[in-house]
């Protein structure tokens, strides 16, 4: 899978101009460096197929998307010319469009135009790491929005994590994660079961005590307000094992409406059963305890 944005193209174009006539390049969105080879009608990919100047020119006029180079078949099935696609879709469940946008890391997420991680002062991967420090994700996790994959798959790495149950509502989102690079890791972890459904139902068909942690990252409330309610959190409460820990997003907690989301969220919490309810400042979130 090749995927660029605005900022490998610029890259490859202010070479072009240098008069280099090959370079490394990240085709993956930053996981990884390839060479390339800088010729007069384009650049020309390791499997031999090709990429116009036009083409990638179109891309860095775009800081929004990122781009899946799609292979047009060549000669004798050789690779031919590839044709960038935006990686865009909307979709017909939630009447909502996605798509993947570009920061100097790992991508994010846009749903109806709005980042579904942190990308200001941080990035999506940074962003992740603080979810999982405040979540301290052990034994079987649940995951209850998949999004991008990232939290799912960063509490998989855990040794002492034994599994991943994530729920995504839209299967839209999950065919954004597809084409992207950061994201593959949920399509072939033996450790992360995906669940496509509704969190606010799903969390009622598991039994008592099945989760050790919950990261309940939810998009903002405006997209998902009974991802936030009290009905919520005592099913949360229900599925947590004793002792058992809930890491929730919220937003940013200096923010006046993050101030607000932040305090009703530990009001509920409270109400749900929920103890040793503890701001995390740094994931903009709360954990909260299971109590005995
Ligand atoms: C903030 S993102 C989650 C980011 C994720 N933790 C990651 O690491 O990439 C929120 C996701 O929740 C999904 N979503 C929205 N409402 C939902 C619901 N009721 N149940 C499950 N997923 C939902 C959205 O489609 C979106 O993909």
């Amino acid at each position: 899978m090749l995927v660029l944005s605005h900022i490998q193209a610029r890259d490859l174009l202010s070479a072009q101009s240098r008069g280099s006539a090959g370079m490394d390049v990240s085709l993956d969105l930053g996981l990884s460096l390839t060479s390339v080879l800088l010729e007069p009608h384009g650049l020309r990919l390791p499997d031999g197929g090709s990429l116009t100047w036009e083409a990638l020119t179109a891309i860095t006029e775009d800081e929004n998307g990122c781009y899946l180079l799609e292979q047009t078949p060549g000669v004798s099935e050789t690779p031919g010319v590839c044709v960038p696609r935006k990686i865009q879709l909307y979709s017909e469940l939630t009447d909502r469009p996605y798509s993947l946008y570009p920061t100097s890391g790992a991508p994010t997420m846009l749903v109806s135009g709005l980042p579904m991680h942190r990308i200001k002062d941080t990035d999506p991967y940074r962003d992740t790491l603080e979810k999982i420090k405040a979540a301290r994700p052990a034994g079987n996790v649940l995951d209850t929005c998949t999004g991008l994959g990232y939290t799912a798959i960063e509490a998989s790495k855990l040794a002492h994590v034994a599994h991943v149950t994530t729920i995504e509502l839209d299967p839209a989102a999950l065919q954004i994660c597809r084409s992207n690079p950061w994201s593959q890791a949920l399509f072939d972890n033996q450790k992360i079961t995906q669940i496509i459904g509704d969190s606010f139902d799903e969390i009622a068909n598991f039994p008592d005590g099945a989760f050790t942690r919950i990261i309940h990252d939810p998009p903002y409330f405006s997209l998902a307000g009974d991802l936030y309610s009290l009905e919520f959190y005592r099913q949360a409460c229900r599925v947590l094992s004793r002792n058992g820990r809930l890491f929730h997003y919220i937003g940013d907690p200096e923010s006046k409406s993050g101030r607000s989301a932040t305090a009703g969220v530990i009001k509920r919490l409270e109400q749900a059963g929920f103890r040793h309810i503890e701001r995390a400042p740094r994931a903009f979130g709360v954990v909260a305890r299971k109590g005995f």
